[in-house]
């Protein structure tokens, strides 16, 4: 299949790029408008692959979509492009209105055009997947309750809801125009190439230049941790093979509160490359206000893509987050221009 992979450039985008390009048959047209979350060096191990083309542009733009989509005669959408991050969208929701929910409206509209003129088998084999979050169903109390399919929606910040409501525009398309959607909704990733502005690359970087550890709250928000590449494989088995019309939660069962994490993260620097001072990491963690309206707890049961599609995570935390570790250590090259020009670590969305 040729895939378009929007928001290719971003975290989870360029690991499905890698992985569609590196493990599997398919062809890769990845659209991105390079925002300040983008990274085109995140993709440098594909780059020059004849099965992978990267072209500059925006979502919002129905025209330049539909021509890309019947210039390349695309067989399947994975839609991840995105503003992502909780934080962002408490000090400027506007552009997450824009891009998740407009953005997704466009390129709805634009699919479905292209999809009514293909013909026979093309017709009949094209595709639709929405990237979405866990966050659209809320929280969950500390205790064992999960999140399945059938949870209802109760988003809490204006990302969650930005996504909750692009995930009802989708279904809608696939419910009004028939137009071949599948859905997933994944849990909280991590893994190499992730922005410093989330938890676990911030922790990492902070951590190995000996600067203060800023946790939230007590730290004991829970999320359920899945490494990124597990992730890409669940996403492209959900394109190629997810029944359409139905959603995939997509998670680790791997709870970890924010506190276990960061201390997790310290212990694991401490051992691979110790502060010259010799002072413990865990010393640098600072308890500093809570983020507004945060969710408490985020748990997956993922039982319906492990029976109906096979998936199964391969990475437990500990290995995916050793794994991790050691990537920020070894490339200091993708990770230093981004601390110095586009995201210095400082606390955003503080205040509602
Ligand atoms: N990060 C997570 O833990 C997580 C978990 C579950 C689901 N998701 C979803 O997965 C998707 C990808 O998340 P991520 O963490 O990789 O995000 P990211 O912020 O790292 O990347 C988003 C990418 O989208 C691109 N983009 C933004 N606006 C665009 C536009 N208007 N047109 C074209 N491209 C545009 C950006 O340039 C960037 O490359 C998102 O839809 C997100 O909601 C993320």
């Amino acid at each position: 299949m040729k895939i378009l992979v929007t928001g290719g450039a971003g975290f989870i985008g360029s690991a499905v790029c890698r992985h569609l390009v590196e493990d599997t048959d398919h062809s890769v047209v990845n659209l991105d408008k390079l925002t300040y979350a983008a990274s085109l060096s995140s993709l440098d191990s594909i780059a020059s692959d004849p099965r992978y083309t990267f072209v500059k542009g925006d979502i919002l733009d129905r025209a330049f979509v539909l021509d890309l989509l019947r210039r390349e005669q695309v067989d399947a959408i994975m839609h991840l492009a995105a503003e992502s991050h909780v934080d962002r969208s408490i000090d400027g929701p506007g552009d997450f209105i824009q891009t998740n929910i407009v953005g997704t409206y466009e390129l709805l509209e634009a699919a479905r055009a292209y999809w009514s003129g293909l013909e026979g088998e093309k017709k009949a084999a094209f595709r639709f997947h929405h990237i979405s979050t866990d966050e659209v169903f809320g929280d969950l109390p500390l205790d064992d309750s999960l999140f399945t399919e059938d949870t209802p929606y109760a988003p809490s910040s204006p990302y969650s809801a930005s996504k909750a409501a692009s995930d009802h525009l989708a279904m809608a398309w696939h419910h009004t125009y028939h137009l071949p959607v599948v859905l997933s909704n994944c849990s909280n990733n991590y893994g190499p190439y992730h922005f410093p502005e989330k938890l676990i690359p911030l922790i990492i970087l902070n951590g190995l230049e000996g600067k203060r550890l800023p946790v939230y709250g007590k730290g004991e928000n829970v999320r359920d941790w899945l490494y990124v590449r597990d992730h890409a494989r669940a996403l492209v088995m959900v394109a190629t093979k997810g029944e359409l019309g139905r959603s995939y939660n997509i998670g680790g069962r791997n709870e970890r509160s924010n506190l276990e994490v960061v201390q997790t993260i310290c212990d694991t620097l401490d051992r691979l490359s110790p502060l010259e001072s010799g002072t413990p990491r865990r010393s640098l963690i600072d308890f500093v206000t809570d983020r507004p309206g945060h969710d408490l707890r985020y748990a997956i049961d993922a039982t319906r893509i492990e029976t109906e599609l096979g998936w199964r995570a391969e990475e437990t935390f500990e290995t995916g987050l050793e794994k991790t570790i050691r990537w920020y250590l070894d490339n200091r090259d993708w990770w230093q221009p981004i601390r110095e020009s586009r995201y210095g670590g400082q606390r955003l969305g503080a205040k509602a």
